[in-house]
């Protein structure tokens, strides 16, 4: 039976930090609604690099990590909402910057689910038994889709990288996966691509006339909604991972929820009556960085020697999509 491990992480947050009390010359905010809305201190924002270097500069520190070079690398997925380009892949440059050239490569769209997403289909590929090692790399360079007029957006979300190298093997690693998706809720957050009916001059004065329509979008979300489907999913995806695994709450030594709001945290937290020490929290620093989020704090908790192998370790998170899941692993490392 083939066993399928993570025997790296790394990350990258660009260095610029972006102050609540920044924002609040842009937008009418102010730090004391901020912090006690979401939790959120500041974030990180790029100052020119684009989600492929980020992703690049996580996926180097993955590497090293693991302890593994480039080339042994046979498949690189980057989860992210914010890709470079419609085509290529943001998968296939990051392929290209770190010199991965036996990997195959693509991107996957799954809003702030895609890091669990992008393991989960990794670890089918590892267990079908054609790979050995896989690269998952979750990145986003929000800021450039931000509508930086809407204070209910804008001060959510920040940039940064995070990667994990995943690996077949024998001994244990990840013990359970779920995942699921609701396109009946695809308009509560959502960031339109180019507008199809603008682009064409041969029609657009045929369709349009003189009308004025949409552009490539900012990103839209009724927070609300999101609120709500948030934390029914935190919950449920808990629920499910611990009765895949046959484990109970007390067996898990942390989990890692996505970094949306610490509201949201706090409520799954009294829901299931769960130590609130065993959630690792981070967004006081970085804000939301949607498929960044949950390998940016595995990262930073590898970092902080914080995971020793034998702890089981449970990772959520929800986001666009509608879409939500989970992976709860095993700490081989
Ligand atoms: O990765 C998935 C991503 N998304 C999420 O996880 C988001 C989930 N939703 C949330 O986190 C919360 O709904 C928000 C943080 C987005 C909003 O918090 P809320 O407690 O639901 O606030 P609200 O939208 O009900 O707004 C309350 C008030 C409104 O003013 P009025 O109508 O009561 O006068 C807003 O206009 O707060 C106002 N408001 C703000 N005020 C100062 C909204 N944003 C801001 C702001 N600064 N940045």
């Amino acid at each position: 039976m083939v066993e399928v491990q993570i025997i790296g992480t790394g990350s990258y947050l660009p260095e610029r930090v972006l102050t609540n009390e920044e924002i609040s010359k842009v937008v009418e905010t102010d730090d004391e609604w901020i912090r006690s809305r979401t939790g959120i201190g500041e974030r990180r924002i790029s100052t020119g690099e684009n989600t492929s270097d980020i992703a690049a500069k996580a996926a180097f520190a993955a590497l090293e990590n693991a302890d593994l070079t480039p080339e042994e690398i046979d498949l690189i997925i980057v989860a992210t909402a914010t890709p470079d380009c419609y085509t290529p892949a943001t998968a296939c440059i990051v392929q290209n910057i770190i010199g991965a050239k036996n990997a195959v490569c693509f991107d996957i769209s799954a809003a702030c689910s895609g890091f669990i997403y992008g393991l989960n289909i990794a670890e089918q590929f590892l267990r079908g038994g054609s790979m050995k090692n896989a690269l998952v790399i979750g990145a986003e360079t929000l800021s450039k889709i931000l509508d930086w007029n809407d204070r209910g957006t804008c001060v959510l979300f920040g940039d940064g990288a995070g990667a994990a190298v995943v690996k077949a093997g024998k001994e244990k690693g990840i013990l359970a996966n779920h995942m699921g998706s609701d396109g009946r809720g695809s308009n509560l957050l959502k960031c339109n691509a180019a507008p199809v009916e603008i682009n064409n001059p041969i029609l657009r004065k045929e369709v349009l006339g003189d009308r004025v329509t949409g552009s490539t979008g900012y990103l839209f979300m009724e927070g609300k909604e999101i609120f709500k489907f948030a934390v029914k999913v935190m919950e449920e995806t808990i629920e499910k991972l611990l009765e895949k695994a046959k484990l109970n709450i007390d067996d898990i030594d942390y989990i890692i929820p996505h970094q949306a709001n610490l509201r949201i945290i706090d409520y799954t937290i009294k829901k299931l009556n769960i130590d609130k020490e065993k959630f690792y929290v981070n967004l006081q620093n970085y804000g939301n960085t949607s498929g960044g989020s949950i390998p940016i704090a595995l990262d930073e908790m590898n970092k902080k020697g914080l995971l020793r192998k034998g702890q089981n370790i449970l990772m959520v998170g929800f986001g666009g999509g509608l879409t939500w899941g989970g992976t709860l692993v095993k700490w081989s490392k």
